[in-house]
């Protein structure tokens, strides 16, 4: 490590910490313990917020290198970092939508499935019921068919329960299926996983149609329903959204991972063959997790990276199709839930064995990766007592490690260097969306009102987080425009979208 430079410089002296033990510790490098922490840290700490910081400048290069990466990646399949894939959800709901309709949600760390039940204009959502489990860890990593028949089986048990609402006779459940990976979609019901992303690593799916897995999985199961319309999670969330306000342009999450779509006119989609729908307007997929531009990274960045089991320079190099090109995926890394605990993680223990962050030894857990998760990062910096007690007790039942207020305060300190970095580069990547479509259509975007709907865990849960993402934003645009954009937070929108993109893509042609 380089980056950062160490100055730890006279021996130990005692500590108004207590110590732990440091047997069993013994292939750690034990640190030189300086005469106060701030002394050999504060330098690396420095180091660390310079190597992060997000000026005006950084964050206006980002959102113009998104634009343009937007426009390379809709002139042609491999054209840009982004792969702004064509979503096939050329109608968005209009509030007729009628009937019973099932939606499964594959995303992250959790998997839902959900009934719904619509009403037309007058009665909406009639009513909801789901069920949401956490992914067995094991399954993450397991075969193709074991991953889609437990989806089949959590969907059999749960149609099996009957409820308020039931399909009227002879009519199969219609499936919306929010699959949150890149996928290269081919029809409305039907794409192609690029590659698995947020920790999946499931042998034997990349390269095949994910519906076709389920519909197999369902088949050998006999479950008698039809996947009507394969979406990803940012585009339900926009056709969620959208149901409530026709100002919705832009969705965007932020959660284990991270992405952002937006409704597009088909006659500036070069790429785009075929035949326009009536609508002319068609929502595309960015995935911009793999957006890579001018960022401010860090050696902990780059060495996270490194260790993933997707780095940049070989993702995906056993795939031949036009569009799996490598994926380096530093964006999601930089700004998304799954990453940001252990990036930190990554800084805390650099400066625990060069700086002593935490006294003589270092905390033998803190070496495990992904121990500090970002609801741990989230948990600390709303701690609001003096002695920051909950950083304290989090630090020890995380990784176990003894602090004392000076190492609680730094730990803070990284946190937020990592959080707000993650913040406003999500920030100026919005932006960077509104920007190409206000280019191309004046006045459409920043002239008359403009939602740019939010959903997933981080955005909802970390506070810090939503207030540095909304600063840039107010930064970036200027004062008259930027109160037309409302960023919103669409609770389970990606849910109902879902079910409603079911309900508009489903073959019997009346909705009941
Ligand atoms: C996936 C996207 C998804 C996002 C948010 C990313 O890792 O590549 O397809 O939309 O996570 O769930």
């Amino acid at each position: 490590m380089s980056v950062i430079m160490a100055t730890a410089t006279s021996l130990a002296v005692g500590s108004i910490r207590s110590r732990r033990s440091t047997s069993g510790v013994t292939r750690f490098k034990m640190a030189v313990r300086s005469s106060s922490i701030s002394v050999a840290v504060a330098p690396m700490l420095t180091k660390l917020q310079q190597d992060c910081a997000t000026p005006l400048p950084v964050l206006r290069s980002v959102a113009d290198s998104m634009s343009a990466d937007m426009r390379a990646g809709l002139a042609v399949d491999g054209g840009s970092d982004l792969k702004m894939i064509l979503s096939y959800v050329d109608s968005l709901p209009t509030g007729d939508e009628k009937g019973l309709f099932y939606a499964l949600d594959l995303g992250g760390t959790n998997f839902r499935v959900l009934k719904v039940q619509l009403g037309g204009k007058d009665e909406r959502v009639i009513s909801t019921e789901s069920e949401q489990l956490s992914i067995p860890q094991e399954l993450m990593s397991a075969t193709s068919e074991e991953l889609f028949d437990f989806i089949a089986s959590v969907l059999e048990n749960f149609a099996q329960k009957g409820g308020n609402f039931n399909l009227p006779p002879g009519r199969k459940g219609e499936i919306g299926f929010t699959f949150s990976f890149p996928v290269k979609q081919t029809s409305i019901d039907s794409g192609i996983l690029i590659k698995w992303t947020k920790g999946f690593a499931v042998s034997g799916t990349a390269g095949k149609d994910v519906v076709a897995c389920l519909n197999e999985a369902m088949d050998r199961k006999g479950i008698d329903m039809r996947v009507s319309a394969l979406v990803n999670d940012a585009v339900a969330t926009l056709a969620g959204a959208r149901y409530w306000d026709d100002d919705v342009m832009v969705a965007v999450i932020l959660g284990t991972g991270t992405n952002a779509c937006y409704v597009e006119r088909m006659d500036a989609i070069p790429k785009l063959q075929g035949d326009f729908s009536p609508s002319r307007r068609t929502i595309v997929n960015l995935e911009w997790g793999a957006f890579r531009k001018g960022l401010p990274l860090t050696v902990f960045d780059r060495d996270m990276d490194a260790a993933s089991i997707n780095p940049g320079e070989q993702a995906n190099s056993k795939f031949n199709l036009s569009m799996l090109t490598p994926i380096s995926l530093i964006f999601e890394k930089t700004i998304s839930g799954m990453y940001l605990g252990e990036i930190a993680r990554r800084a805390l223990m650099y400066m625990a064995e060069e700086g002593s962050l935490f006294g003589k030894s270092v905390p033998e857990k803190l070496s495990l990766p992904f121990v500090l998760r970002t609801p741990d990062l989230s948990a600390m910096q709303q701690d609001t007592t003096d002695d920051l007690q909950t950083v304290g007790s989090v630090l020890y039942d995380v990784a176990g490690v003894e602090s004392d207020l000076n190492s609680r305060k730094i730990v803070l300190e990284v946190c937020n260097t990592f959080v707000k970095r993650a913040g406003r580069l999500a920030g100026a990547g919005i932006v960077g969306i509104l920007q190409k479509i206000e280019e191309d259509t004046k006045g459409a975007i920043f002239g008359k009102r403009t939602v740019v709907a939010m959903d997933g865990g981080l955005y909802e849960r970390y506070s810090q987080y939503r207030r540095y993402l909304k600063e840039a934003v107010a930064e970036l645009i200027v004062p008259e425009t930027s109160r037309n954009i409302v960023i919103e937070h669409s609770k389970d929108g990606s849910g109902i979208g879902a079910a409603l993109l079911a309900a508009t893509n489903s073959k019997y042609e009346r909705n009941l």
